[in-house]
């Protein structure tokens, strides 16, 4: 890229790796930015006149957990002014065809609403009213009567493992894990330590409602078509499902999604509600929107399901791990089968020859739950690094060097023996100690001080698995130099847009203002899922390879052309740069608008698929037919993980204890950080909500009813401004070329990982109480 070569004076400082504000930032602050409800009719139809009117539709929840309606009465809510319709289980010509969700298609798929006038759990979709304004329908909403018979049912994690379980547990194959003997590693030990450790339910909680605008056109040969702008992290994922539940070609469902506020997983499948309004589009013949409350983001689209993981694990007398048993169980809905992934750090992040992990998932009547920021790694590094601080303590070693003698160095990845494609573990515990300060911190719970304040120090590892997945893009260069960059990908409010511009202006030497960046459309070139910390790199790989592609036709084009400047010049004497193509060192060259001219065109462009490393063409066809084609952490060759360590300091009041997070310092090696600004960002976002997790968050279930108590944002707790002080994110700078073009591992998620551990860990050295579930709240340690 550009700027590589230190040594010409032209050459310009790269874009990648900067600190560059968000170019899709302006359009956000101004409001300019169209989210999915802001979008009308209008936007869509060709002249923005004559488009028909918008419908405006509203979700009714299930107010049981199990169950079936036994009648509805309509009249009063149909006698509304303005109430065209209502959807329920009985209107006719409402019938889906059945998806796999997952583990073979997206997780929360296979449940499809109105089929029936069964209830399996508590905020199901079971009816959608239908008015020409958002008024009438709620207030239609209060005066229709849906009857139900109701049955037992298990709302909670804790209901349905300690009762009857009434709707069962699985123990999926694939999860469970075991190397060496565990047994023999236990006995061999010379400590012997068991705990066990508990998360309860999260809820994502965008700032951007779940919502929808759907159109339904009957096509010239009467072949349908439907529109919908959608706020998702997936849009192939939406056109597959409903072109199998409505029998459609994916390519007649045209999703828009140019900006999504927030997704953490909850939009990263198909839920009911979008199924709904398009169903009442077809039904109406008329555009509908649908946008859910607040409280129905609570019930109906994911959760991070509630955990229990129960240790014993054995020392040696240098304090290494010898053996390591680990138990877990974890929620999952009525339907589907998505495990929260609790056991894919403790498998695999300390050197440990004995290990046997089984994971159970107990169905509850909570709705399908979902991957939700770092799904399994948050939840079961919580457990595994406070197991870390006590184990630490009984082996008389500092909670640091516990974790330093427990390394796992590369070549031997404790879970599958691969070397590692880069693991830069120890310098983030060395940095992140010298920046903390850690070596100040005294040994003895309780013992250091601030005037009356308790102060405590805890630490945790952090790592995040690399999710890679095959990408598509394309780059135009337009005739006065401004590039144009499609790729029907997402940017989810992490930065897609700069980070795709800035790597494109780098490769063709251009100015970032001249960059545009196309996504959130599933006509522009075929990309995955938005998750997994894989956007950047994965997508970004094919925008470099695009963005050198269109670089080497307009330069061939130029060397070729006896009329150019370059004539006659060989490639590696080129730049690109100040918008067109120039000798090194020399003002020789010409801008790339001439070099179109010359070329008798007025733009060019360049298409290129990029395969990730270790993946294979197969991985490939599956993204191009719409599906899943991502390559796994521990891949053929190699393992591949992002690593951290993270430091927090908290402060105790001991009169009330009420702890507070006074100081945080996270290190992060996740290879080339493609922009500075936005990393942090996400690394620091991801550290806050860790803090979440350690003291605020918890989605309260009555076991009752199974409502879900705290759905708003009052209730449900998160860390804001005041609950926060100092909050540090650093990163380290080893590329990773071994897992992408870009040498990027992703910033999205690690930051979350450990966090919760290291302020619990913090608050047992303040206080000496040592609590092992979240969210530490003061009635834990009175
Ligand atoms: Mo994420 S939980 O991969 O959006």
């Amino acid at each position: 890229m550009t700027g590589q070569d230190g040594t010409s004076p032209q050459a310009p400082a790269p874009y990648v790796g900067g600190r560059v504000s968000r170019i899709d930032g302006p359009a956000k602050v101004r409001g300019e930015a169209k989210f999915t409800a802001d979008f009308s009719p209008a936007d869509l139809h060709p002249s923005g006149l004559g488009a028909p009117s918008l419908v405006h539709a509203l979700m009714v929840t299930a107010t049981i957990a199990s169950g079936r309606i036994s009648g509805t009465d309509q009249a009063a809510a149909r006698a509304v002014p303005g109430v065209l319709d209502i959807l329920t289980h009985e209107t006719p010509g409402l019938k889906l065809s059945a998806v796999e969700g997952y583990p073979k298609g997206p997780a929360g798929t296979s449940f499809l609403p109105l089929q029936d006038a069964g209830v399996k759990f508590r905020g199901q979709p079971v009816a959608l009213i239908l008015a020409e304004s958002l008024e009438a329908a709620k207030y239609a909403a209060m005066l229709l009567k849906i009857e139900y018979a109701a049955q037992p049912f298990r709302g909670t994690l804790a209901q349905a493992r300690d009762g009857e379980p009434l709707l069962g547990r699985e123990t999926p194959e694939d999860l469970q894990h075991s190397r060496g003997d565990v047994q023999q590693g236990l006995n061999d030990a010379d400590t012997r330590f068991g705990a066990k450790y508990e998360t309860p339910v999260h809820h994502h909680n965008p700032m951007e409602m779940h919502a929808v605008t759907a159109q339904w056109e009957e096509g010239a040969e009467g072949k349908p078509k439907v529109t919908l702008h959608e706020p998702t992290q997936w849009m192939q994922s939406s056109q597959g499902t409903l072109a199998k539940v409505l029998g459609l070609e994916p390519d007649d469902v045209h999703v828009l999604s140019p900006y999504v506020g927030g997704g953490f997983g909850s939009k990263a499948t198909t839920w009911p509600h979008l199924l709904m309004a398009v169903l009442a589009a077809r039904h109406l013949n008329r555009p509908v929107k649908l946008v859910l409350t607040r409280a129905q983001m609570f019930a109906a689209v994911g959760y991070r399901a509630a955990t229990s993981t129960e240790y014993q694990v054995g020392l040696d007398v240098q304090g290494r791990l010898s053996a390591m048993s680990l138990k877990a169980e974890t929620q999952t809905g009525p339907v589907d089968q998505f495990p929260e992934q609790v056991g894919t750090v403790p498998k695999m992040l300390y050197a440990n020859p004995n290990m046997e992990f089984t994971h159970d998932l107990i169905r509850t009547h909570a709705g399908p739950n979902i991957m939700m920021r770092a799904p399994g790694e948050a939840s079961g590094g919580f457990g595994l690094e406070v197991l870390m601080d006590e184990l630490a303590e009984a082996a008389g070693l500092d909670p640091l060097e516990f974790r330093r003698v427990n390394h796992a160095p590369s070549g031997q990845d404790p879970e599958s023996g691969l070397p590692y494609s880069s693991k830069h573990l120890l310098e983030c515990y060395e940095r992140g100690a010298a920046a903390f300060g850690w070596e100040r911190r005294s040994r003895q719970p309780g013992s250091m001080r601030d005037g009356h304040t308790l102060i405590g120090w805890g630490m945790a590892s952090a790592v995040y698995p690399v999710y890679s997945s095959p990408a598509t893009a394309r780059a135009r260069m337009k005739q006065g130099g401004q590039v144009v960059i499609e790729a029907g990908s997402h940017d989810i409010g992490t930065g897609t847009y700069s980070v795709l511009a800035q790597i494109a202006a780098d490769a063709l030497g251009v100015r970032l203002e001249q960059v545009t960046v196309k996504l959130g459309d599933s006509r522009l070139p075929k990309n995955g899922y938005s998750g997994g910390s894989r956007t950047a790199g994965s997508v970004g790989s094919a925008v470099l390879a695009a963005s050198m592609a269109l670089r080497q036709e307009l330069l061939a084009a130029a060397l070729a052309d006896p009329s150019s400047p370059l004539a006659g010049a060989t490639t590696d004497e080129i730049q690109a740069r100040d918008g067109g193509l120039y000798r090194s060192g020399s003002d020789q060259g010409e801008p790339y608008g001439t070099v179109l001219a010359r070329m008798g065109k007025t733009e060019h462009e360049a298409y290129r698929e990029v395969i990730p490393n270790e993946g294979t063409p197969e991985d490939l066809e599956k993204l191009l037919k719409g599906e899943d084609g991502s390559v796994e952490a521990i891949a053929k060759e190699h393992a591949r993980y992002s690593w951290g360590a993270v430091f927090a300091e908290v402060r105790v009041d001991p009169d009330f204890m009420t702890p507070r997070v006074s100081r945080m310092v996270g290190v992060y090696d996740i290879g080339q950080v493609l922009n500075a600004k936005t990393a942090e960002s996400q690394l620091i976002g991801g550290m806050i909500w860790g803090v979440g997790m350690a003291l605020h968050e918890e989605t309260q279930v009555d076991p009752a009813t199974g409502l879900v108590l705290n759905s708003n944002l009052a209730d449900y707790h998160l860390p804001v401004n005041a609950d926060l002080h100092q909050v540090q994110a650093i990163t380290l700078a080893h590329p990773d070329f071994l897992v992408s073009l870009l040498g990027a591992r992703g910033a999205g998620e690690i930051g979350i990982v450990g966090t919760a551990a290291a302020v619990a860990n913090a608050i047992y050295h303040a206080t000496g109480k040592r609590v092992r579930e979240t969210p530490i709240t003061l009635d834990k340690l009175m």
